[in-house]
């Protein structure tokens, strides 16, 4: 060894340590676990569907879990693709516009692009069949395409015989912001519906209810609106008393300082208004709309507001009166940049409803608080059984309520997120944060909201936070970065099958399937599935694999996982490696010649842990830390 005198061997420890994820160390910047695309591949977590056409620009997604399959409109095409395995056994449906048509388009002065075939509708409309609607080269048509009934049923083609206008169902444009969503067999869409893309509108149209609109350039109805999502939320059990709810945002004409401040509103009218008799005839009649904040507070009372919406994902519960509302908005402020989430109850958005009107007396005067006598019924209410059932339909309203509601379409207050604050803030720029979807989970300590969300470089993000009641602060645990498409693209639709365990995510060129958790990644140790948090995974006794709150109590004795805490200490005690796997969970031996370099592994597969080497020249000295060259 020693035998030249001069050279020195070097004892090289490295330890592998894990960090705290439930003190006050945790890092919320970074994931506890990122897997690559390769990665994702290789453990079969994710399969990718692209085009055999080779494009695909996908505009719309419609998952159905009945049919188990994902349905994919885009450029000319219209996809079935299998929900089991989406990259196997997909059906296509071949739509392009025929070259008179095309012709035609660019004779408007359309590029041949614009002139293609763009599929902006699909839904379900009965047993058999779908609705679809698409751009049709500045020509928006709708059209009827069969499905398979039952599962083994291949039938997947375009009924061509049935297809008609599109006018106020679909956009002429692939672009121009667009909400559409089938009630029975009505259609409410949000959308501009002429050739120049100017006309904001909210439409109903194909059932048996009379078609009916907003009023033509009322900017106090919308103001050029980007339209972001549109739902109907019934109120309580009678079904007249159903309401449509628009998640948009709008140049704010109540900002008064700023004529082009942005705010993000929420629409509402009722699903069986079929307009005035006298006003608003074919017009709605129980429009109304209300501003939706989401900020943080501030110091000197100076809060951060969120204001451009830009996905929203509403959260089935038991009570279908009662979805949870999440929205993902960013903030177009000069001072800084972010993303913010926030979570609305429906109390609190029917409250605002119920609440004040925003009135203005005059061009001169500011907006305040309508403070007069409010006309029964109730302008923005449904004619309805709940309602008194004194008026059959909005026609027989009052012609007060139907002129007061036409006034005055703006709440006085605005809607609240739950805590008065946002679940999730990111200001690092790190990452660009685009679509939302959430499942809510049991886990061992309660109930838990995983949200995956999608970015604009190919990245979803599985995070959980957790609301702190005595601090009143929220703690956020990215739990896993995934890379769902090899290249950088933004991801422009995700959607979520609970009952599958997977997310269904869009880019403009292909889809990509990935299940919710892969719980061996985290490791084996008792500690390693611990300090995960990850309530979809739990340490059985011998590996971290999926928890299911419901299983037998004889296999729950072994079961650990702690969400809230990740508090491997409380949780392993007894197993191996408990003291030991907190805090050195892995040590290395490495050896060495002094004056020559040995690679030294410094990349821990968590990136919560963190790798520590120690150098010992000779057995007698002792250990000196080795400090990472800064570079
Ligand atoms: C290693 O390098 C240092 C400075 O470059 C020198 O002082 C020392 O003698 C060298 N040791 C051996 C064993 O070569
Ligand atoms: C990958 O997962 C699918 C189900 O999603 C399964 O059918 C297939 O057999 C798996 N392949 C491998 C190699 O495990
Ligand atoms: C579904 O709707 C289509 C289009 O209107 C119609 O042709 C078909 O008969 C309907 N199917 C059922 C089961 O009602
Ligand atoms: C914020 O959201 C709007 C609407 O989706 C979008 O146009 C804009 O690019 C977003 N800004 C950032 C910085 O992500
Ligand atoms: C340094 O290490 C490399 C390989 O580990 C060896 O080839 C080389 O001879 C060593 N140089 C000295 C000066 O010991």
């Amino acid at each position: 060894m020693a035998s030249a005198g001069h050279i020195i061997t070097l004892l090289l420890w490295g330890y592998l340590l894990e960090l705290w994820a439930g003190g006050h160390t945790a890092d919320t910047t970074h994931p506890r676990l990122r897997l690559s695309h390769k990665e994702l591949l290789n453990l079969n977590r994710t399969a990718i569907f692209h085009s055999p056409l080779g494009f695909l620009d996908l505009h719309t997604m419609l998952l159905d879990e009945y049919q188990e399959r994902l349905f994919v409109g885009g450029k000319d095409l219209v996809y079935s693709l299998s929900l089991e395995r989406i990259s196997d056994g997909y059906k296509e449906i071949h739509w392009p516009n025929t070259a008179l048509k095309i012709e035609e388009c660019m004779m408007k002065g359309k590029d041949v692009g614009e002139c293609a075939n763009y599929v902006r509708v699909l839904h379900h409309y009965n047993k058999t069949h779908l609705l679809t609607c698409s751009t049709g080269g500045f020509e928006p048509l709708c059209a009827f395409i069969r499905v398979g009934y039952h599962l083994e049923d291949p039938l997947f083609h375009l009924e061509s015989t049935i297809s008609e206008r599109g006018r106020g169902k679909c956009p002429y444009d692939s672009s121009s912001s667009f909400v559409s969503t089938l009630i029975g067999t009505e259609l409410f869409t949000g959308l501009y519906s002429d050739y120049w893309i100017r006309d904001a509108s909210i439409f109903r149209s194909m059932g048996r209810l009379s078609h009916i609109r907003t009023e033509h350039d009322d900017e106090r109805l919308l103001n050029e609106p980007r339209f972001v999502g549109s739902y109907m939320i019934p109120d309580n059990e009678d079904r007249d008393d159903n309401k449509v709810y628009f998640f948009f945002t709008e140049k704010a004409l109540e900002a008064e300082d700023n004529a082009h401040t942005i705010y993000a509103r929420v629409g509402r009218l009722c699903v069986n208004d079929i307009g005035g008799q006298r006003i608003l005839v074919n017009k709605w009649s129980t429009f109304l709309k209300a501003r939706l904040v989401c900020s943080v507070p501030g110091t000197n009372r100076i809060d951060t507001y969120f204001d451009e919406l830009e996905d929203i994902f509403l959260l089935p519960t038991r009570d279908h009166k009662n979805p949870v509302i999440f929205g993902l908005f960013n903030t177009t402020s000069n001072v800084f940049r972010g993303h913010a989430i926030c979570v609305y109850h429906m109390s609190s958005i029917r409250a605002v409803f119920n609440g004040p009107y925003a009135h203005k007396e005059g061009p001169e005067y500011h907006w305040s608080v309508y403070e007069g006598k409010v006309p029964y019924p109730r302008p923005g209410s449904c004619a309805s059984t709940v309602n008194g059932g004194g008026y059959r339909t909005t026609r027989d309203y009052p012609d007060d309520t139907i002129r007061f509601a036409r006034n005055h379409p703006l709440m006085y207050q605005a809607i609240k997120p739950a805590h008065k604050k946002p679940i999730l803030v990111k200001t690092d720029g790190k990452y660009n944060l685009k679509q939302i979807a959430v499942d809510r989970v049991e886990a061992e300590d309660g109930q838990y909201d995983v949200l995956f969300i999608g970015t604009d470089n190919g990245i979803v993000l599985k995070v959980i936070t957790i609301y702190n009641q005595e601090m009143e602060s929220m703690e956020e645990v990215i739990l896993e970065e995934l890379q769902i498409f090899k290249d950088p693209v933004p991801i422009i639709s995700m959607e979520i099958s609970s009952k599958r365990q997977q997310l269904y995510i869009g880019s403009a060129s292909a889809v990509a399937q990935v299940r919710f958790h892969h719980c061996d990644m985290y490791g084996s140790a008792c500690a390693d599935c611990c300090l995960a948090r990850d309530p979809y995974c739990a340490w059985d006794g011998i590996s971290c694999s999926r928890y299911y709150p419901t299983s037998t109590h004889a296999k729950r004795r072994f079961r650990r996982q702690d969400v809230r805490h990740g508090n491997a200490a409380q949780q392993c005690f007894g197993q191996q490696f408990v003291g030991d796997a907190l805090d050195k969970t892995e040590e290395h031996l490495a050896y060495g010649i002094e004056n020559n370099s040995s690679l030294l592994e410094c990349t821990p597969r968590s990136l919560q842990a963190k790798v520590i080497w120690f150098v010992q020249k000779g057995h007698e000295t002792g250990k000196e830390e080795v400090k990472a060259m800064s570079s």
